[in-house]
């Protein structure tokens, strides 16, 4: 993988399969020239065409890497910015650039001002993915005050429209993917919920004739867990361009005499079909965006206790639980909500993290040794960033929680948020779950946040506009500095549920509750959603006894969904049965067996249980060697389904051995992936996972 510059300041960045080239024109304008699969000749040139009338200008036609604010922009810009004059228009042009290694650097300058804006791109060498971010320099004495500051712009080469996927979700329905075609005006995606929320996803994906397998798609994906926005318009001339970044509805940044800052990243690629995008993602995120200590390495079988014991618990019944689970095969035993301060309900304890003495009147130990002794790790849950007025935290410190003193404070779940960008509260979380785990044997976090944001009144910031970033940079380094000090500390971020889970999460948790809703139907359009842009290891699913349609599914049917993510067992084990019991031990004894090819494989999305009646994804190791294919069908209409199971992503030359229901076959890879297997499915609750092997 390279950086070139041309002759003609045109710079050149080559991935595995793809070119992205932007130059720069006569007038030091940055220019947008291509994005797509490599073209051989690489003799790039700008274009020249700058037509211009008394009410189109040539700046508004322009394809660019980044627009800025001002002169006769009069379309969607990326970055505006106030001086210390009041001037509010900016003149940037090109001063200087850099290649290091993986990574160029455009240098930008106002021709007045003292503001440097330099266009970062990095590229990899195992990689499509490219990452892109901006550094905005004040290099004079003057504040400059940012209103506007996303990460990347982004032109799309046809002139026909695009379609867009992206998410439209909620509590319970996270990742429901929605499509729409940008024809005109613009289309927004974002959140105002001070975290990255259930609604819609940081990331766009824009395509052309597209489907699993083919045509053009482009992808971006935003690493940052706060207020984003991502912006798709087209112009008249059909110009297709896309914004992302922190979003500016409620943002303000100043930038003092000699500081600058980083715009939160962008990772994006160009690929032929959206399961070769997924699976490029998903492998980047495991090889540069989880955290280091656990990216490559498969992921514990855990059992939670939220849904079995709520708020209701104690060390016995804890290890009640806690002897079947391990009986049955669980790695990991973690205790969630109600086990500190004076936690009933929602209504109070909230920032009160002492171990509840009526619960726990031998303190954590008893439970954690005793977990131990069975052979689990233990993990134990946390709401670090927030508080219920009715804890000892809020009447000690009421200013402590984000408020106005004109407005009162609206509750949800009965709790504030804390306002994270104070130090002494940054200090005070890091500071008990610090002791926590220091004291006690704990491997696992879950690190939970349960609201939007309200009245920010955050006194304590010069610019409280930039409470979002703040209180979200805030968080990752306390998760940073947990893991640093822990080096085996797992930590899951959940926001009831998926709420925040993107890569900017993903850059510091080991990886996401996926949703409240495990219901195992649900579940399967729910964790498709998710595949698109976010990697598979990061997503836990968990077995429980939910049934939100009241029509139970079989457990080998939930454990047949749950398997497609990271295994989690959250169900009433007192209550299952002796034959539940085994149907559990079997099918997290196969989930051993197949892990590390959900986890750390590539996926290949081959049926769809919304569009197609019935799912089969294909997960298959790296070198090919082996797979695993997961079918499931609630319940087929018309009596019946028969297809030719076709499997993917195999090796066309390679022989493979596998055995369903009860008979052996051997074929190679391209008879399997051609024409496949005779197969019907049939009634209700139908699910199959066939281990493949090469022979
Ligand atoms: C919301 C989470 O999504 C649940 O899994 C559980 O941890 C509850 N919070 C506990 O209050």
């Amino acid at each position: 993988m390279s950086i070139t510059k041309l002759e003609n300041n045109i710079f050149v960045l080559e991935t595995k399969n793809t070119h992205y080239v932007m130059g720069i024109d006569k007038n030091g304008i940055n220019r947008h020239i291509y994005w797509g699969s490599k073209i051989s000749s690489n003799d790039y040139e700008l274009d020249t065409n700058g037509d211009e009338n008394s009410n189109h200008s040539a700046m508004d036609s322009y394809r660019q890497e980044i627009t800025f604010f001002g002169g006769t922009v009069y379309r969607e810009c990326a970055v505006k910015a106030e001086f210390s004059d009041k001037c509010r228009e900016l003149e940037i042009a090109y001063k200087d650039y850099k290649i290091s290694e993986n990574t160029l650097c455009v240098t930008m300058a106002d021709k007045h001002y003292p503001l440097e804006i330099d266009l970062c791109y990095e590229v990899y060498d195992d990689s499509d993915i490219i990452k892109r971010w901006i550094t905005v320099r004040n290099i004079g004495g003057d504040e400059i005050i940012f209103d506007k500051l996303l990460s990347a712009e982004f032109s799309f080469p046809s002139e026909k429209p695009y379609k867009f996927r992206n998410t439209n979700g909620a509590w319970g329905a996270e990742f429901i993917e929605c499509e729409s075609t940008v024809e005109g005006g613009y289309s927004v995606w974002e959140s105002h919920k001070g975290a990255s929320n259930h609604n819609a996803s940081p990331y766009f994906i824009a395509y052309q004739n597209a489907d699993e397998n083919g045509g053009d798609v482009y992808f971006g994906s935003l690493a940052y867990s706060g207020n984003f926005k991502v912006s798709a318009g087209r112009d008249l001339f059909g110009v297709t361009r896309v914004m992302l970044g922190m979003n500016d509805f409620d943002f303000s940044h100043t930038l003092r005499a000699n500081e600058q800052f980083d715009t939160p990243a962008v990772y994006c690629g160009y690929t032929q079909g959206f399961g070769e995008m997924s699976r490029q993602m998903n492998r980047f995120a495991i090889n540069h965006i989880l955290p280091k200590s656990f990216n490559n390495k498969v992921l514990p079988v855990l059992y939670n206790s939220w849904e079995a014991t709520e708020f209701h618990v104690s060390a016995s019944q804890q290890l009640e639980l806690a002897r079947i689970a391990a009986d049955i095969g669980v790695e990991l035993f973690v205790m969630d909500d109600g086990w500190f301060g004076q936690r009933k309900d929602d209504h109070a304890g909230l920032g009160d993290w002492y171990v509840n003495p009526d619960k726990f009147p031998n303190g954590l130990n008893e439970l954690i040794d005793g977990i131990n002794e069975l052979g689990m790790d233990f993990g134990i849950w946390f709401e670090p960033e927030m508080v219920n007025p009715d804890s000892d935290l809020y009447r000690e410190h009421p200013d402590w929680a984000y408020h106005y003193d004109t407005r009162s404070a609206k509750e949800l779940r009965n709790q504030l948020v804390l306002n994270m960008t104070k130090p002494e509260v940054q200090e005070y979380v890091f500071g008990f779950m610090d002791e926590l785990v220091s004291n006690h044997n704990i491997k696992y976090i879950k690190w939970d946040m349960n609201r939007p944001f309200s009245e920010i009144g955050a006194e304590n910031l010069e610019n409280r506009k930039m409470y979002s970033y703040l209180h979200t940079k805030a968080v990752y380094d306390i998760c940073d500095r947990l893991k640093a000090k822990h080096t085996d500390l797992q930590i899951e971020a959940c926001a009831s549920g998926g709420g925040r889970a993107e890569l900017g999460a993903l850059s510091h948790f080991d990886q996401v509750w996926t949703s409240d809703n495990t219901d195992a139907i649900d579940r399967m359009t729910i964790q498709s959603g998710f595949s698109m842009l976010r990697p598979i290891k990061a997503m836990r699913a968990w077995v429980t006894d939910i049934n939100w349609y009241n029509k139970p599914t079989s457990l080998d049917f939930r454990f047949n969904i749950a398997m497609q993510g990271s295994l989690g067992i959250g169900g009433e084990l007192r209550k299952y049965s002796d034959e539940d019991k085994k149907i559990c031990k079997r099918n997290i004894e196969l989930y051993k067996r197949i892990r590390d090819l959900v986890q750390l494989g590539d996926l290949y999305r081959v049926y769809n249980s919304d569009k197609d009646e019935f799912l089969m994804n294909m997960y298959v190791s790296e070198d090919k060697s082996r797979a695993v294919a997961f079918i499931a069908a609630r319940g087929t209409r018309f009596f019946k389904k028969k297809f030719n199971m076709r499997f993917a992503g195999l090796d066309e030359d390679k022989t493979y051995r596998f055995s369903l229901d009860g008979k052996e076959h051997t074929k190679s890879g391209a008879y399997l992936m051609k024409l496949g297997i005779p197969y019907r499915i049939i009634g209700n609750n139908f699910n199959k996972i066939i281990e493949i092997e090469e022979v």
